[in-house]
């Protein structure tokens, strides 16, 4: 009977609910053998024994045959999973940065020394999302995957839009409950979501595009007069990340902030919850639902990618080895609702169309058609601008 010898690497809000979850999973026959964490004096509850700060106690353990990586840092991350696939070892890993940059890289050395890496935990939290586009999606009938894809930033315009909680005080509960990276600008700015939306990518269309070649915009510059110009025309605000078909061989991706209207699914996606809406040539939409932060589900999620490697699965990425590979686009036009206050600031936007206008002493507004190769020339500019930009439904 196969056993899994697993190394962990990290002992974080992820690491601590798996070993969690795993206590109470009898499905597989599974056992931490040891975990390598940067700080061996802090408070955790698990056992001092099986704690070590030498990488090489797990990479170079012949016993261990599955590492799970569920640290931070993704250039550390890049380095303990590449030398534990160079080693024969296959991995388990949920580090969204580390896979959207280097997955190209992580591709081939699965191919080339014949293990496997799953990561079905890096996106989405507890939603089996990329298993799914691997294998239920692995058609050409896929025209669009939107989601909310990042629990804090969800989280925290729950609480803002249910609940009139100030900005920094839901940040610092998405924090305290474990939600938020250790830098929360990658949640609230939009980085997290584009990470997952760069892997759902390659598992849906079979691309891998570049993080930086894609436009993510946050919630960070979301000011009062963005929230009640949304109340007032009975939409929430949720930052959306989608990658769609423009035409039969062209995608376009994006990440900002969206007005939604009530008939949306996601419309009701809230606190850390994610949502995932699915749309097809043949199924009009599907809708998958869960939460997407947090110890436990987040821990649920990678004993899932366990056990799926108790069972031998690997990722086949049939989209991505097909020679019918989609190309990228940002040629297309948006309807977007912009909040500035400066002329200075709306200048470097370049609006094809405009269809609302307002103007005041304190802030200005304008709903219009833009290219969103535009707002990507100015992607890093932005958010130290004084505006609020959201996609309109
Ligand atoms: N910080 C992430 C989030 C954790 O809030 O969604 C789960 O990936």
């Amino acid at each position: 009977m196969k056993k899994l010898t697993i190394g962990l690497f990290g002992f974080g809000t992820v690491g601590e609910g798996l070993y969690q979850v795993l206590q109470k999973s009898k499905t597989v026959d599974a056992q931490i053998k040891r975990i390598c964490v940067k700080n061996p004096n802090k408070k955790r509850r698990v056992s001092a024994d099986l704690l070590t700060t030498n990488a090489e106690d797990i990479l170079g353990d012949p016993e261990i045959n599955l590492v799970v990586e569920l640290i931070d840092n993704a250039e550390d991350a890049y380095s303990i999973v590449k030398t534990a696939m160079q080693r024969g070892k296959s991995v388990v890993s949920g580090n969204k940065a580390m896979l959207a940059v280097h997955m190209a890289e992580m591709i081939e050395l699965q191919k080339q020394h014949g293990v496997a890496l799953l990561y079905d935990a890096s996106a989405c939290g507890s939603i089996p999302v990329i298993r799914n586009l691997e294998e239920y999606y692995d058609n050409d009938l896929l025209t669009s995957v939107t989601g909310i894809l990042n629990g804090s930033s969800n989280y925290i315009l729950t609480k803002i839009f249910q609940d009139g909680e100030t900005y920094e005080k839901a940040l610092k509960e998405a924090q305290d409950l474990g939600f938020a990276e250790s830098n929360p600008s990658f949640d609230v700015d939009g980085f997290d979501s584009l990470f997952k939306l760069i892997i759902l990518t390659v598992h849906a269309f079979g691309v891998i595009i570049p993080p930086e070649d894609v436009f993510n915009f946050g919630i960070s510059n979301l000011s009062d007069f963005d929230i009640n110009y949304a109340k007032e025309k009975g939409r929430k605000i949720k930052l959306v990340a989608r990658v769609g078909k423009v035409d039969d061989d062209t995608i376009t991706l994006y990440v900002m902030p969206r007005m939604l209207t009530p008939n949306l699914y996601i419309y009701s996606v809230e606190e850390e919850y994610n949502g995932v809406v699915i749309r097809g040539q043949f199924y009009d939409k599907q809708f998958m639902f869960g939460k997407g932060a947090g110890a436990l589900p987040t821990g649920s999620s990678v004993l899932s990618d366990i056990t799926a490697r108790f069972h031998d699965y690997r990722y086949e990425y049939k989209k991505y080895n097909s020679p019918q590979a989609p190309k990228y686009t940002t040629d297309n036009l948006i309807k977007v609702y912009l909040r500035y206050r400066n002329v200075n600031d709306f200048e470097h936007f370049r609006f094809a169309e405009i269809s609302e206008k307002y103007t005041s002493n304190d802030y200005c507004y304008v709903v219009g058609k833009i290219r969103l190769s535009n707002l990507l020339s100015i992607k890093s500019l932005l958010p130290k601008l004084d505006i609020f930009l959201a996609a309109m439904s």
